[in-house]
């Protein structure tokens, strides 16, 4: 007897694909939505049948568009749990197509909802969807978490750098003439994304939280930090940063660093994101609220591009460009600690081992055709380089 029918949206893509593993060897029927977005998939091998070959073969298969409210009304027959991640997924890319990324992804959440709200009520008034997982993102935060480094007074959250900062190249953040030190984020720290992509996901993890409250889907949107691992699509030159280094790195390009690299963010490996999302889906809690999902460790840029040269073997040095892309924030990175009291989900892979994982996996795919100059030069044109 399965344990339930998971809908996954985005399913086919990185971290869903993942997912798709965990969930059926949890116990679950998964069924996989996804549109196959062109700049996700072109380049990936695929099967006969048009899906990435790395796709459980245990998993049905729907090629639909969540913005298609027959398509996904029809993907909801049996379902009994929905995880929420297709998206449209670049920070810089959502600076200049607000249009598109406005409607893939706070119109995603509209279609999907509003479906949700209007399915008919299984007897004792319960909704036939028993839970929901949603994906969200660290950059709704904007800034992280910091302190003053003489150590007077608790967290700040600070405002985003001032442009004028930026252009001067002070990177790094003050507060009354004392510098302050970047320390790990919670969940408490208030929202200010810095991105058309932020303030997407912000607006669709409120919007799932809302709703599924009025509908008595017990809902978690899971913040998550960067990801990375295998079947992340490496010639997506708007996708993380460790698949956008090592496809330069493989082409014998240098990773290209804005400011001066020494910027920190969270790492995160995949299963662990899986992971969290699977255990969230199997539980019986009955709430509405959100998570970190991070390592609970930070790195800085220039440090993932130097290992991710040294496992490849390549001599190449980051390029830093001591110039800015605008939406980005200087440090952000993980308290995880409420996701561990709440559903004991501590993540397993280190960073080191995970990175290995990952080099062993690019050593079989098929090498990645390296666009970092075209989305470069779109930024620059749109003056979202500084
Ligand atoms: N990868 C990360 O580091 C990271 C960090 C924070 C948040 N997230 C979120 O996690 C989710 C998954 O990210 P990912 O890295 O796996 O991205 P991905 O691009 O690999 O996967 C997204 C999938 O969604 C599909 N898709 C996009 N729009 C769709 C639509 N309208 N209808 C149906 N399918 C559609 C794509 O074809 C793709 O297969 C996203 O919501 C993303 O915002 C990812």
């Amino acid at each position: 007897m399965k344990k339930g029918h998971v809908l996954i949206t985005g399913g086919a893509g990185f971290i869903g694909s993942h997912l798709t593993d965990l969930l059926i060897e949890r116990g679950f029927e998964v069924t996989v939505l996804d549109c196959l977005a062109d700049q996700v998939h072109a380049d990936a091998e695929m099967d006969a049948d048009g899906w990435p070959v790395y796709l459980n073969p245990k998993a049905h298969r729907i090629k639909g568009n969540i913005l298609d409210a027959n398509v996904f009304e029809q993907a909801l027959k049996g379902i009994t749990h929905l995880a929420h991640l297709a998206a449209s997924v670049g920070v810089g890319q959502s600076m200049t197509n607000i249009v598109e990324y406005t409607c893939n992804n706070a119109m995603g959440a509209a279609v999907i909802l509003e479906t949700l709200s209007k399915m008919k009520l299984e007897p004792g008034g319960l909704h036939p969807i028993r839970r929901m997982a949603v994906a969200s993102s660290m950059s709704i935060y904007g800034e992280g978490e910091y302190r003053r480094a003489d150590g007077v007074g608790g967290s700040i959250a600070p405002g985003l750098r001032a442009n004028a900062d930026l252009k001067s190249r002070l990177w790094e953040l003050s507060e009354g003439g004392s510098s302050l030190e970047p320390i790990p984020t919670t969940e408490a720290k208030p929202l200010q994304p810095a991105s058309v992509y932020a303030i997407n996901k912000r607006d669709h993890e409120e919007m799932f939280l809302s709703v599924g409250r009025a509908l008595e889907i017990p809902t978690v949107a899971l913040r998550l930090f960067n990801a990375y691992g295998s079947r992340q699509a490496l010639s997506n030159p708007y996708t993380g940063v460790a698949a956008i280094f090592i496809s330069r790195l493989l082409n014998d390009q240098p990773p290209i660093v804005f400011e001066d690299g020494e910027q920190r963010r969270d790492f995160v490996h995949v299963m662990d994101v899986a992971n969290a999302f699977a255990t969230i889906l199997e539980s019986e809690k009955q709430i509405w609220d959100v998570y970190n999902v991070g390592s609970g460790r930070s790195i800085t840029v220039n440090e993932i591009a130097r290992t991710l040269a040294r496992l490849l073997r390549k001599n190449i040095a980051p390029e830093v460009l001591n110039k800015y892309r605008v939406g980005d924030i200087r440090h952000c990175f993980a308290d995880i600690s409420k996701l561990e009291r709440d559903f004991g989900i501590r993540p397993q892979r280190d960073f080191e081992q995970g990175m290995e994982e990952l080099i062993a996996w690019v050593a079989k795919a098929r090498k990645p055709i390296d666009k970092s100059n075209r989305s470069m030069a779109e930024l620059e044109a749109s003056k979202l380089v500084v």
